[in-house]
C-alpha cells in the first residue's frame, strides 16, 4: 500500500513528498522518522472543511500527544487548528513554537499545581478539569492570578469503544472523567459553578482511540447532549462547547478500512444535531481532538537492515527469517504495548515483487518484535526498510531504552526535506546524569 504522497520513483525507490527515501537515509541517517507534510496539511484541512460543512461552528484541536515538535505546532497554527496539550512539556513546546494560547485546550487526569499555574499564567483557552481537587486548585490559582479561567469538564459517558484495552477511555471503569450516569458529573458541574476564578464553558469526553466503528461516537453524542440539557434545567448554566475528543482510526495494514474524515464528520454531526432536536436544545459549539488521524498515516520510519537470520522452529514447518533493523522498541513501542501491526516496504527496491515472509526485529534487549510477519522482496544487509503509518505515537512515545539515541524527524514536501528534530547524540544520552564527587576516579573498592 502507498499512503499520502508515497510513490515508487524511476530508481525503483520509495519516494515521499518528492524526496527519495534512499537519499533521505544517506543525508540524515537511520532510523529516521519521515513526515509527509502535504498529507498532514490535507488532513487538517479536510477535518476543518468537513465539520464546517456538516455542523458549522466547530473547532478542530490537533491532539499533540500523537506527535509534537515545535514545527508541528507551527504547522497546526498555520492551518488554523487548535492544539490539545496534556502536560507542561507539550504546553511548553507550543509556547516555544509561538502557538496562540487562546487556541489551546489543556488536558490530563492529574494536573499538578505547577501545570495549572503555567496554564493560567500563559492564558490557555480551556483547562479540561478531571477531578474535584483540580477544580479547587484551579479556582484558587486563577483567583490568585486575578483571572477567570474557562474550563470544560471531562465527562465519562459510559460508552465502551471496543478497542484495545489500553486505549479505551470512555467506559464506566476508567480513570478519566466525571461519571455522568451516577451523578458525579452533575456534582462537579455544581462545584465548578460555585468556584470563583472559574467559568464552566464546556463538557468533554474522549471515548477511545483507533476506532473504525463510529458507534461509540453516536452513542456518546446523545449522552453528552442530554447532560448539557440537564445542566441547563438544573442550574440554568448554558454550556457553550461540546468537545467529543479524538479517536478516528487510521490504516496500518492494507486490509484496514477506517471511515473517511468526511464520513466521520457527517455521522458525528448528524448524531449531535439529532440529539439536540430530541432534547430540544440549541446545538452547542463543537470541538474535536483528532491526533492519530492527522499525523499517523503521514509518518514513515526508515531503518537500515542488518544481517537476516534464518531459524528452524521445531513445531513449525520451514524456516523463519528474522530481519533485524537498527531501531525498534525505543522508537516504536506500540507493537510491545498494544500488539500493534504495521506494513513495510523495502524502500530501495520498492517496486520488486514481495517473495518472502520476514519477521522484523528491533535491536533492543527484549524480544523486540516490530512486525511479526511481512512479505518483502528478498532482503539483504544494508537494504532500507520503510515502516508505514508511524506518524502518531511513535516519536511521541520514543525512549532512550538501552541508551539508544532518539532518531531525527524530517518534514518532506515538494522534493525538500527539512529537519524538525535532530537526532540525539551520545552526549545527549548522558546530559542529565550527575556523577557525585565520591564516584569520580575509577578505583575498584574491595
Ligand atoms: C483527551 C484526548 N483527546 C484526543 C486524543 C487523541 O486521540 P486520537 O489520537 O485517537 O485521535 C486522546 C488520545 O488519547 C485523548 O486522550
Amino acid at each position: 500500500m502507498l499512503l499520502g504522497t508515497q510513490k515508487i520513483n524511476s530508481r525503483n525507490h520509495l519516494e515521499i513528498g518528492g524526496c527519495d527515501t534512499a537519499d533521505l537515509a544517506a543525508q540524515f541517517g537511520t532510523p529516521l522518522y519521515v513526515m509527509d507534510e502535504q498529507s498532514i496539511r490535507e488532513r487538517c484541512r479536510t477535518f476543518k472543511q468537513a465539520f464546517d460543512r456538516e455542523y458549522g461552528c466547530s473547532n478542530i484541536a490537533y491532539a499533540s500527544k500523537a506527535f509534537i515538535v515545535t514545527a508541528m505546532c507551527a504547522l497546526v497554527d498555520q492551518e488554523g487548528l487548535w492544539l490539545d496539550v496534556a502536560s507542561a512539556g507539550e504546553l511548553y513546546t507550543a509556547k516555544c513554537a509561538g502557538f496562540p494560547m487562546d487556541r489551546i485546550v489543556f488536558h490530563g487526569n492529574y494536573k499538578t499545581a505547577d501545570e495549572l499555574e503555567m496554564a493560567v499564567e500563559l492564558g490557555v483557552k480551556y483547562v479540561v478539569a478531571d477531578s474535584f481537587m483540580e477544580l479547587e486548585l484551579l479556582s484558587a490559582i486563577a483567583e490568585d492570578a486575578g483571572k477567570t479561567q474557562e474550563i470544560m469538564l471531562r465527562c465519562n459517558p459510559g460508552v465502551d469503544p471496543h478497542t484495545h484495552r489500553l486505549i479505551r477511555t470512555g467506559q464506566e471503569d476508567s480513570k478519566f472523567g466525571f461519571n455522568i450516569k451516577n451523578g458525579t458529573a452533575m456534582k462537579a458541574v455544581k462545584q465548578a459553578l460555585d468556584c470563583r476564578g472559574i467559568k464552566l464553558s464546556g463538557v468533554h469526553c474522549h471515548v477511545g482511540s483507533q476506532l473504525f466503528d463510529l458507534t461509540p461516537f453516536t452513542e456518546a453524542a446523545p449522552v453528552m447532549i442530554e447532560f448539557i440539557k440537564q445542566i441547563k434545567d438544573e442550574t440554568g448554566a448554558p454550556i457553550e462547547v461540546l468537545d467529543l475528543g479524538g479517536g478516528l482510526g487510521v490504516r496500518y495494514l492494507e486490509e484496514h478500512n477506517p471511515p473517511s474524515i468526511d464520513e466521520f464528520a457527517k455521522t458525528v454531526s448528524e448524531a449531535i444535531i439529532t440529539a439536540c432536536a430530541a432534547s430540544d436544545i440549541e446545538k452547542p459549539g463543537l470541538m474535536l481532538e483528532p491526533g492519530r488521524s492527522i499525523a499517523g498515516e503521514a509518518g514513515t520510519t526508515l531503518y537500515t537492515i542488518g544481517a537476516p537470520k534464518e531459524v528452524n522452529i521445531p513445531e513449525e514447518p520451514g524456516v523463519k527469517t528474522y530481519l533485524p533493523v537498527d531501531g525498534g522498541l525505543s522508537d516504536n513501542p506500540r507493537p510491545a504495548l498494544y500488539d500493534a501491526l504495521y506494513s513495510a516496504i523495502l524502500a530501495n527496491r520498492a517496486g520488486d515483487a514481495p517473495t518472502k515472509a520476514y519477521t522484523v526485529s528491533g535491536k533492543h534487549c527484549e524480544t523486540d518484535m516490530l512486525i511479526p510477519n511481512v512479505l518483502l522482496p528478498e532482503a539483504k544487509t544494508g537494504d532500507l526498510l520503510a515502516v508505514q503509518t508511524t506518524g502518531a505515537y511513535n516519536h511521541a512515545m520514543a525512549s532512550n531504552y538501552n541508551r539508544f539515541t532518539r532518531p531525527a524527524v524530517v518534514f518532506v514536501a515538494d522534493g525538500k526535506a527539512d529537519l524538525v528534530a535532530r537526532r540525539e547524540t551520545l552526549e545527549d544520552i548522558v546530559k542529565c546524569d550527575v556523577l557525585p564527587e565520591r564516584f569520580k576516579g575509577s578505583q575498584t573498592k574491595a
